[in-house]
C-alpha cells in the first residue's frame, strides 16, 4: 500500500511538472518578500563629451548603477520575446552600431516590417520624439512597444513579467534598482525605465577621427577636408555647398528634427507611400517627413533611410546630389547640387571620419549573459 501511494505521488509530481513545462509561462502570482535585500541606489556617472549638449534625464528615472545593469540584462534577454529567441539586441546589434544591418527588420514571426532598425547611439540627447515618425514621446514609452509589437518580439507584457518574477535573479535586481519590496511589484513600467537607463548610457565618447581633428590631435586627409568644407559651406566659393550640415549638424550630426529629404515622389500631399510624421500628428504638412538621424558611426549602419532603400553611402550621396524626388514639402535644402564624382566621394570620406569601433566594442554595452 505504501509503495502504491509513493508511486502515485511520484506520478502526480511528474504530471504536475510536465504540465508546467508544456504551459511554459510561470505563475504570475509568485511573490517573494525582498525587504531583506539592501536597497542603496548609487548614481551612475555618465561622462558626457564636452562638445555635446546637456543630456536629458527625466526626474522620475535617474541613472543608477543597478538600474543600468538591469536595463542591460533586459536589453539582451531573449525571454522578452514570445518564443524566447529574440531580444532587443537582435535588432540593435553592437556590430551594426546598434542596428541590424537589414533594410527592414524581421521579428520572431519572421514577418518583415516596413521600417529599418534605428541606432540607439546618442539617443539620450533626443527630446523630439522617438522612431522614424516620432510616435513615442519618451524613451520609457518607446521601450514598451517592441515587446508587444507583432512584427518584433510579439509577446504580452503579462507573460514577460511572469517570466521575470519567476526568475532566480530578476527580483533581486529590480529590488536593487527600484527599491520594490516584493517580487510581485515588478511591472512593465519599471522594466521600461531600466531599459531606458541602459540606452541613455550608450553615448559617443568623442573619439572619432572627426572629434580628434576638431581637438587638434589629428588631421583630415585632403579629400576628407574637402568633404568637411562642403558640409559646413566654407570657404563659400571654392567648393559647392552640400547643405548637409543644416540637418546633420555638429556635434551630434543631427538636429533630431523632422524633414522630407526627397525620398518619395508624391504629386500631392496625400500620396506618400509612408506618411511618416504625418501619420502620427495627422497634419497634412507633416506627411512624408521623417526624423533626421545621427550620422555618427554611419559607416556601420547600412543600409540607409527609414526603409533601408540605399545599400551604400555612395547611393545616399547620389540621391542628395540629384536633388531627390519631387513632393510639395520637400526641403528647400535638397536640390540638384551638381556635384562632381570627386566631390561626392569627398562627402562619403568625410562621413567615414565619424566611425568609432572602440565604442561598439566597449564591454559595457555587450551581452551580459
Ligand atoms: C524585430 C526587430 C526589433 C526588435 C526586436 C527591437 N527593435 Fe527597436 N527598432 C526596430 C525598428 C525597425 C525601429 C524603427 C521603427 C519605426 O520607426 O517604426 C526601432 C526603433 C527603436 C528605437 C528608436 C530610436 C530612435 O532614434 O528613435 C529604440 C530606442 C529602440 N528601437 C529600442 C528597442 C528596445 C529597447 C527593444 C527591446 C525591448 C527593441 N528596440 C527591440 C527594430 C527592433
Ligand atoms: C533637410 C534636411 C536634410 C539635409 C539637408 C540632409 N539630410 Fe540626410 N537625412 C535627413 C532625414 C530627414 C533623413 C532620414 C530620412 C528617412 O529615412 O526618411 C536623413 C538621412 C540621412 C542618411 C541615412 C541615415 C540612416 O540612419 O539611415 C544619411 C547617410 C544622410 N542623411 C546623409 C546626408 C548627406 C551626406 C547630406 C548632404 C548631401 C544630407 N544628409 C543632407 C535630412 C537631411
Amino acid at each position: 500500500m505504501k509503495l502504491v501511494s509513493a508511486l502515485l505521488l511520484l506520478i502526480s509530481i511528474f504530471l504536475a511538472s510536465s504540465c508546467k513545462d508544456e504551459n511554459n509561462t510561470p505563475d504570475p502570482k509568485l511573490s517573494t518578500d525582498l525587504t531583506g535585500i539592501p536597497y542603496n541606489p548609487v548614481n551612475y556617472d555618465l561622462v558626457v563629451y564636452d562638445s555635446f549638449p546637456e543630456i536629458i534625464i527625466p526626474a522620475d528615472n535617474p541613472l543608477t548603477k543597478k538600474g543600468v545593469e538591469l536595463g542591460r540584462m533586459l536589453f539582451y534577454d531573449t525571454r522578452l520575446s514570445s518564443d524566447n529567441t529574440m531580444s532587443c539586441a537582435s535588432c540593435h546589434l553592437t556590430t551594426g552600431s546598434f542596428t541590424d544591418n537589414m533594410a527592414t527588420s524581421t521579428g520572431v514571426t519572421l514577418e518583415a516590417g516596413n521600417r529599418s532598425s534605428m541606432s540607439i547611439l546618442d539617443i539620450a540627447f533626443n527630446n523630439q520624439g522617438f522612431f522614424w515618425d516620432g510616435r513615442a514621446a519618451t524613451l520609457e514609452e518607446q521601450a514598451l512597444e517592441p515587446v508587444t509589437n507583432p512584427i518584433e518580439l510579439h509577446e504580452s507584457w503579462e507573460n514577460v513579467i511572469a517570466k521575470l518574477v519567476a526568475d532566480e535573479d530578476y527580483p533581486t535586481l529590480f529590488r536593487e534598482a527600484f527599491g520594490i519590496s516584493n517580487s510581485d511589484e515588478i511591472t512593465k513600467e519599471l522594466a521600461a525605465k531600466a531599459l531606458a537607463q541602459f540606452e541613455r548610457t550608450v553615448i559617443s565618447p568623442g573619439n572619432t577621427k572627426f572629434d580628434k581633428v576638431m581637438r587638434g590631435e589629428e588631421e583630415f586627409t585632403d579629400i576628407e577636408l574637402d568633404g568637411f568644407l562642403m558640409w559646413i559651406d566654407y570657404p563659400f566659393d571654392l567648393l559647392p555647398d552640400a547643405e548637409c550640415g543644416h540637418c546633420h549638424s555638429f556635434h551630434l550630426f543631427t538636429t533630431n528634427e523632422y524633414h522630407n529629404n526627397g525620398l518619395d515622389e508624391a504629386p500631392n500631399m496625400t500620396e506618400f507611400s509612408d506618411l511618416g510624421l504625418g501619420g502620427v500628428t495627422g497634419k497634412l504638412t507633416d506627411n512624408g517627413k521623417f526624423r533626421v538621424t545621427s550620422l555618427r558611426n554611419i559607416e556601420l549602419t547600412a543600409p540607409y533611410m527609414h526603409d533601408g532603400r540605399f545599400s551604400t553611402l555612395e547611393e545616399v550621396v547620389d540621391n542628395y546630389s540629384s536633388g531627390g524626388k519631387y513632393s510639395p514639402n520637400k526641403s528647400e535644402l535638397v536640390y540638384d547640387l551638381k556635384l562632381t564624382d570627386y566631390q561626392k566621394e569627398a562627402l562619403v570620406e568625410f562621413m567615414k571620419t565619424l566611425t568609432d569601433v572602440e565604442l561598439t566594442e566597449d564591454p559595457k554595452f555587450s551581452d551580459p549573459f
